[in-house]
């Protein structure tokens, strides 16, 4: 998933902390990562182990922790996150809050954070509805804390009312909308990108394709979406669920792939990531071709299927103002995209190493260079993910600032 966004979780002591794995669990599932301070009350109910094995993350546990507090640990924990979320809260974490103690690693990182807060308490229900409770949340309301739950139901002491903790999914939700609103450069923005490859039919069941799985192109086209821009992905067959937030136009073969690209048109970008097959069989058969007796070899006659790269980057009036296209490379990467460059006519090209050896095709990893007209850069090996993101962002900053507006205000 392109950029993950930080939530400092705190668990604290309450029989509802076995639902912050799944708040974890599920949370990562949106994007989400969860840094955790574990309370010593929490530890009774979860364990560290438990935790980190679903975050991935490291738990923090103790304020006067050597490592961590050698780089003042609790201040970089309440300010590397986007949010604190204190799930479960239970009701001694709320009135430690609500007095500004700072006696442990969690109520010390929740005085200093600068970020905001919510919390999600879970109790029995006359501890809930006691005074010193409901004034501590009054207190905390104002001070603007965000208050999720408890909602009424069974609870595990075996009573009845408010107090469960709100369900996982709803404090996920919670947790979303009070997330700052990320930045968006590309807001405004149309984008269309290619992905995965195609199939070229040589009769109903066999068919020309290559190795391209569409995880970079997938992953392109979820980032610009995440940076804001209306994003239309274009994708051949591949075995990934469409990304979210991006509308997806699943197509098989390269003239339908240039059907769909063009009827996209106008864009401000195009993104051209798929491995689209150059040549296609002159004919496709209708019915399965049959092996004639013992006939040992058989030719099959091919022809050049559209360039959509080259197409979109002459594309008169309609050209996007940035036309980005990928070289799958196994030899000669610099010629060749260099040579690319100048035959399709587009701005950028993203040369990258498809040999056996790199790993490229369905890896998770990609190692580019970008050329342009007389620019070249390397970027460093990267997930497929960053690497998405990193074009998102280049692509946000060039259309901002042009290089040839650069030029003149320099
Ligand atoms: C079995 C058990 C269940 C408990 N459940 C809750 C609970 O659901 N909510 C709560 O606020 N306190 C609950 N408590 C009390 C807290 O664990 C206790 O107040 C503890 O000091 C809280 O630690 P913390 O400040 O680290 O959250 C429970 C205690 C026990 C022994």
């Amino acid at each position: 998933m392109a950029e993950i966004r930080r939530i400092l979780l705190i668990i604290s002591g309450g029989i509802a902390a076995y639902k912050a794995l799944e708040i974890i669990r599920r949370g990562r599932e949106r994007g989400l990562a969860f840094p955790t301070i574990l309370t010593t009350g929490g530890a009774q109910f979860v364990t560290p182990l438990s935790i980190a094995a679903l975050s991935g993350e490291k738990v923090y546990q103790d304020l006067f922790s050597l490592t961590d507090e050698s780089e003042m640990g609790h201040i970089r924990l309440s300010r590397e996150a986007e949010l604190v979320v204190v799930a479960p809260a239970s009701a001694d974490l709320l009135a430690k809050m609500a007095a500004g103690m700072a006696d442990d690693l969690a109520t010390t990182a929740l005085l200093a954070t600068d970020k905001p807060v919510l919390v999600a308490p879970a109790m029995n229900v006359m501890m809930w509805r006691h005074p010193a409770t409901q004034a501590n949340i009054q207190i905390l309301r104002e001070r603007g804390v965000g208050i999720i739950g408890p909602v009424a139901g069974d609870l595990a002491c075996g009573e009845e009312g408010d107090g469960r903790l709100a369900e996982p999914t709803d404090i996920l939700d919670a947790i979303e909308q009070s997330l700052p609103a990320p930045d968006l450069p590309l807001k405004g923005k149309r984008v269309v990108v290619t992905s995965g490859p195609t199939h070229e039919a040589i009769d109903p069941v066999r068919y020309i394709a290559n190795r391209s799985s569409g995880r970079q192109g997938h992953a392109i086209a979820t980032a610009f979406a995440r940076l804001g821009a209306t994003t239309i992905l274009v994708s051949g067959p591949t075995n990934l669920p469409d990304p979210p937030g991006v509308k997806v136009l699943h197509v098989i073969n390269a003239r339908q792939m240039m059907g769909e690209v063009l009827k996209a048109l106008p864009v401000d970008v195009a993104v051209c990531a798929a491995a689209v097959a150059d040549w296609r069989p002159a004919e496709a058969q209708t019915e399965k071709i049959k092996k004639k007796g013992s006939e040992e070899s058989r030719k099959l006659d091919l022809i050049a299927n559209p360039d959509i790269l080259a197409t979109i980057s002459r594309a008169g009036p309609k050209r996007p103002k940035l036309v980005i296209g990928f070289a799958a490379e196994t030899e000669a990467l610099e010629q060749n995209a260099l040579a690319k460059l100048e035959k399709k006519g587009c701005d950028w090209i993203l040369a990258n190493d498809v040999s056996e050896a790199a790993g490229t095709f369905g890896g998770e990893f990609n190692k580019v260079q970008l050329f342009s007209h007389g620019l070249t850069e390397q970027w460093p090996k990267l997930s497929k993910i960053d690497l998405g993101m990193r074009l998102a962002k280049r692509v946000a900053a060039t259309l901002k600032d042009p290089p040839a507006k650069r030029a003149k205000s320099a």
